[in-house]
C-alpha cells in the first residue's frame, strides 16, 4: 500500500481554505486540481476531502472497489441525511439494497415508456400556458414542469395547483445548502434561513400526507405504489414511506429542470445547434413518443453536452470504510473522498475547448474512445442515479415537445453558478418565448 499523501492547498491558520472554498467552491475545485493534480486534499467546511479527478481512480471508488466505500454522513443527521431520512439517496447497507430492488421496477423498461404520454402531455400544458412574445423564469418553468411530471408518474397522483407552493418550498430548503459562512450555524438556531427551511419541510410534508391520502385504493406500478403494498405488508413503516417520497420529489425533479433550463439557455445562443434542433423535432409527424427518441440524434447530443457543460450534480463523495489506494496515494480509512463532475467534465485532457457548448463533439468515436469517468452525471456504481434513463427521456420529451411550438431567446444576459445540493443559476433565468 502506499505511503504517499497528497498535497492541497493550505490557506489561513485556524481556518485552512474553509472560507475560499464558501467563497467560490466550484473555482475553489478547479484550482485545486490545476495546482495539485488528480488527488488533492482539501478542505470543504472543516473537513478534510481527497479530491479525485483520474477518471480510472473514479471508477475504482464508484465501481470497482465501491464495497470499500459508503456515503459520508458528514458526522450528524442535518442537512440532506436529516432531511432524506433513510430514502434511497441517502440509506446504506441492507435497508438500501432492498428498497434499491424494490423500487427498480418503477424506473425500468417498459415502465419509462408507458410515462412518455405523461411527460408530453405535462409539457403540451406548459406550453399552452406561454403566448408568443411571453417573458418566463426558464427555471421556474422547468421546475414546475419536472415536478408535475414527477409525482404523476412516479408518485401516481396529482399535484392540483399545488405545484407552486412546493417548488417555492423545495427553493427555500435548497437555499440552506448555500455556500457560506452560514452553513456552519447549526439547523436548530432560528436565523431566517433555519425558520424558512424548517417552515418549508414542514409544508412539504403536508403535501406528502395529502399525496399519500390522494394514492389510498389505487392500484398501479409507481413507486408510490410499490411502497404502500410493502407498507400494508408490514415490511415498511410510515416514516421511511415519507423518506422514499420526499427523496423522489427532491431527487427527482430539480437535477431535471436545471438540465432543461441549460439546455434552453444554451440552445439560444447557438443558432446552428438550435435550427438543427428544429429541423429534427420539426421532421416527427406529432409530439415525441417514447420510440422517436432513439432516432433524435441532435437531441441527443444537445443534453448530453448541456449536462456536461453545467452538471446539475457538480460532485459525488464517499467515505473509505478501509484503507485504499489511489494514483499511488494512500486513502486511509474514515477519510472522504470527492469525485468532481464539475473539475472532470471541464477537462481538457478529455474535452477540446471545454467551456464551448459543443453537442457535435459527441460522435460514435469520441463517445467509444472517452475513458469512461470523464463524463459521469448520473455516478455510476451500485449507487448510480436510479433515475438516470427517467431523466434523459423526460428531458428529450420536453425539449422535443416544446420545440417544435417554441423557440426561446435570452432576456437575461448572463447568471452566476452556485453550488446548492445541485447546480443553480443564481436568480431567475428569463427568456422570451416566440411562437415558431
Ligand atoms: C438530469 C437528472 C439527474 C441527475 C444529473 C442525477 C444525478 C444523480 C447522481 C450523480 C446520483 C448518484 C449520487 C451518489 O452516488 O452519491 C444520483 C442518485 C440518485 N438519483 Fe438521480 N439524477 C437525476 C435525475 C433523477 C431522477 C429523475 C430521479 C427520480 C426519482 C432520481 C433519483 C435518484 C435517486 C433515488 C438516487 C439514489 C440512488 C441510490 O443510491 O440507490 N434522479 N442521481
Amino acid at each position: 500500500m502506499a505511503n504517499r499523501v497528497p498535497a492541497g492547498p493550505t490557506g489561513l491558520p485556524v481556518v485552512g481554505t474553509s472560507l475560499e472554498y464558501a467563497d467560490d467552491p466550484l473555482g475553489f475545485m478547479e484550482r485545486a486540481a490545476r495546482e495539485f493534480g488528480d488527488v488533492v486534499s482539501i478542505d470543504v467546511y472543516g473537513q478534510e476531502v481527497y479530491q479525485v479527478t483520474d477518471p480510472e481512480a473514479i471508477r475504482r471508488v464508484l465501481v470497482g472497489n465501491a464495497g470499500s466505500y459508503r456515503k459520508p454522513t458528514f458526522g450528524d443527521d442535518e442537512g440532506l441525511a436529516g432531511l432524506l431520512g433513510e430514502g434511497l439517496l441517502t440509506s446504506d447497507g441492507d435497508l438500501w439494497r432492498d428498497q434499491r430492488s424494490a423500487l427498480q421496477p418503477a424506473f425500468f423498461g417498459q415502465r419509462l415508456d408507458a410515462y412518455a404520454s405523461e411527460m408530453v402531455e405535462n409539457a403540451e400544458l406548459t406550453g399552452a400556458s406561454w403566448s408568443d412574445g411571453d417573458v418566463v423564469d426558464v427555471h421556474a418553468e422547468m421546475s414546475q414542469l419536472t415536478l408535475r411530471i414527477v409525482v404523476e408518474t412516479l408518485l401516481g397522483v396529482e399535484l392540483d395547483g399545488m405545484e407552486r407552493v412546493v417548488a417555492d418550498a423545495l427553493m427555500d430548503v435548497g437555499e440552506r445548502f448555500r455556500p457560506g459562512p452560514q452553513v456552519f450555524v447549526p439547523e436548530d438556531v432560528p436565523t431566517p434561513r433555519n425558520v424558512r427551511y424548517q417552515r418549508s419541510v414542514q409544508t412539504l410534508e403536508r403535501v406528502l400526507r395529502e399525496l399519500r391520502r390522494q394514492h389510498e385504493g389505487r392500484e398501479g406500478d409507481d413507486v408510490l405504489a410499490i411502497l404502500l403494498r410493502q407498507h400494508e405488508a408490514g415490511a415498511v413503516d410510515d416514516e421511511l414511506v415519507r423518506d422514499q417520497m420526499m427523496t423522489m420529489l427532491l431527487a427527482g425533479y430539480d437535477t431535471t429542470a436545471l438540465t432543461l433550463t441549460y439546455a434552453w439557455w444554451l440552445l439560444a445562443d447557438n443558432p446552428d445547434v438550435e435550427r438543427r434542433f428544429h429541423e429534427e423535432v420539426d421532421a416527427l409527424d406529432g409530439p415525441p413518443t417514447a420510440d422517436d427518441l432513439a432516432d433524435l440524434d441532435v437531441l441527443d447530443r444537445v443534453v448530453t453536452e448541456a449536462m456536461r457543460l453545467y452538471p446539475p450534480a457538480y460532485v459525488v463523495y464517499r467515505e473509505a470504510r478501509e484503507d485504499d489506494e489511489l494514483c499511488g496515494f494512500r486513502i486511509p480509512a474514515g477519510s472522504v473522498v470527492s469525485t468532481p463532475q464539475w473539475v472532470v467534465h471541464h477537462d481538457r485532457r478529455w474535452f477540446d475547448d471545454p467551456w464551448s457548448f459543443r453537442p457535435e463533439r459527441w460522435t460514435d468515436e469520441f463517445r467509444r474512445e472517452l475513458p469512461g469517468f470523464a463524463y459521469f452525471p448520473f455516478g455510476g456504481g451500485p449507487r448510480k442515479c436510479i433515475g438516470d434513463g427517467f431523466a434523459v427521456r423526460e428531458a428529450k420529451h420536453v425539449l422535443a415537445t416544446l420545440g417544435r411550438k417554441y423557440e426561446l431567446d435570452r432576456v437575461t444576459e448572463a447568471f452566476d453558478l452556485v453550488p446548492l445540493v445541485t447546480l443553480h443559476p443564481d436568480g431567475p433565468v428569463e427568456m422570451t418565448v416566440r411562437r415558431r
